[in-house]
């Protein structure tokens, strides 16, 4: 194994000494005066910059002092205990080399920028205190969902991008095609498909589900985490067109059980970049939303709530609160009743089952009342619907009627319909919205700022 080269944060942590050391990395900041300079230097590896002091006797003087912010520097010398105010150690250079000048157009020059600005020019954004933060917290709550998972025995797999089916039957999908556009081959006035890459229709998927259940029929529990699209034109803060999505799908699981999962999974998540991201968690409460650690701290130690659809719109027709949209049973739960409900009324996460069977999907399992089926959303303050999921219907003939009263082809799922035919047993599974996570992780309130290079209607920058 090559021998990690030792960065920021390892640095941070040295003790001071005589060993002649190296950091590589950006300036983010110069305070200059006439005899010394002191650049932070920042590597990405944490959020703390390494404070290097250049003094005039360090060859080359001048010019280091002009460096500039966003020049990216190597510096040598040894570590020594700081004077200064929040870290412990700072590198004495005794020789600087300039690996990549700065031009003078650099746009991250002062220490606050809108996240708007930064938006636009989100190449540049992860030079920023928040935007390596962000993504740093991001990258450890990934890896948490493998570590979870994988301690429970569920089989990390792969379910496919291009799809041909609609597995939630909203008709939002992207379509794929290499036929010419301008001149698409036609048969009877109609595009004929056939003369498409696969010989016919493809989308881009908007879930794992149907795949992951063929796969947990085999597997017994499998998840998957991977990208999803989704078409739909609604312009939030908490919707984005490609998007990841974690989803694990349990045989032998009724909805109890997926909703223990679920709930075992965001508090263990949650608990691990309490534990692992401390630094950068501090900023955000600091920075972004005060009071997040004692949030998170609170999800992590309190049971959420559970509640059935029908006792969800009763509270919110009770409360005196007017809102934009009716709340009405069996009409869907808005965003705005969605908060209400966790952030005022509840004030914790919860998980609401058992809906209408009208607003689901047709692979939820139809409960006895012959009204509902058992969903469950996990509702969460500041974010709403944090994850979907249900108890999927296992007898034959029930999914059949449901598919042909939705207008489904019996015969274009027949693959689908195959896992009840042989050997169905019960099962349920989840989907949760990875960038949703992030945010509520976070504090950061929109879903383009949780996600590199986001995707939105009208917005594909790069
Ligand atoms: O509730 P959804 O649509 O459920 C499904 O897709 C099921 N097939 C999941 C399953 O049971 N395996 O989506 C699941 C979650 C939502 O709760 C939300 O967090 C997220 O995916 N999500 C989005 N996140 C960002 N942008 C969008 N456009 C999203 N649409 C859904
Ligand atoms: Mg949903």
């Amino acid at each position: 194994m090559i021998t990690p080269r030792p960065r920021v944060r390892d640095l941070l942590l040295t003790l001071p000494g005589d060993a002649e050391l190296r950091v590589r990395g950006w300036v983010r900041s110069a305070r200059d005066s006439k005899t010394v300079v002191f650049l932070a230097v920042n590597d990405g590896s944490c959020l703390a910059s390494l404070q290097v002091v250049v003094d005039a006797a360090v060859p080359e003087f001048e010019a280091i002092r002009h460096y500039g912010t966003g020049a990216a520097i190597e510096a040598h010398g040894r570590l020594v205990a700081s004077p200064g105010k929040g870290q412990t150690v700072e590198l004495h250079a005794t020789r600087v080399t300039l690996l990549g000048a700065v031009d003078p157009t650099f746009p991250l020059q002062k220490k606050r920028h809108s996240m708007e600005f930064l938006r636009e020019i989100a190449h540049l954004r992860a030079r920023t205190n928040t935007f390596g933060a962000v993504f740093r917290v991001r990258a450890a709550l990934a890896q948490a969902v493998h570590r979870f998972f994988d301690a429970r025995g569920f089989t990390y797999v792969h379910t496919p991008i291009l799809t041909a089916s609609d597995c939630e039957g909203a008709g939002e999908m992207f379509q794929v095609t290499t036929l010419d556009l301008n001149a698409p081959p036609r048969t009877e006035g109609r595009i004929d498909f056939d003369q498409d890459f696969f010989a016919k229709p493809a989308m881009l998927t908007v879930s794992g589900q149907l795949e992951g259940e063929c796969l947990a029929m085999g597997l017994g529990q499998i998840y998957t985490f991977g990208p999803t699209f989704r078409a739909e034109n609604s312009n939030t803060s908490r919707h984005a067109a490609e998007f990841w999505m974690i989803e694990p799908e349990a045989a032998f699981y009724d909805l109890n059980d997926d909703a223990d999962l679920a709930e075992d999974f965001v508090r263990t998540l949650l608990a691990d970049v309490l534990e692992r991201c401390a630094e950068d968690l501090a900023f955000f409460d600091e920075h972004v939303e005060k009071g997040l650690i004692a949030r998170l701290r609170a999800v992590v130690d309190s049971d959420f709530e559970r509640l059935s659809y029908t006792d969800a719109v009763a509270l919110l027709q009770k409360s005196e609160r007017k809102f934009e949209y009716e709340v009405a049973w069996g009409k869907n739960l808005q965003a705005e009743h969605e908060r209400y409900l966790t952030e005022v009324l509840l004030r914790k996460p919860a998980f609401v089952v058992d809906y209408p069977k009208e607003i689901k999907a047709f692979y939820m399992r139809r409960n006895d009342d012959g009204k509902t089926v058992a969903a469950m959303d996990l509702l969460v303050p500041q974010i709403g619907e944090l994850i979907g999921g249900s108890q999927r219907e296992e007898r034959l003939d029930v999914l059949e009627a449901t598919m042909k009263a939705q207008g489904l082809s019996t015969d274009e799922y027949a693959w689908y319909l195959d896992t009840r035919r042989f050997g169905s047993v019960p099962h349920a599974g989840f989907g949760l919205g990875f960038e949703r996570l992030v945010m509520y992780a976070t504090g950061m309130e929109n879903i383009r700022d949780v996600i590199p290079f986001p995707r939105t209607p009208r917005n594909c920058l790069y």
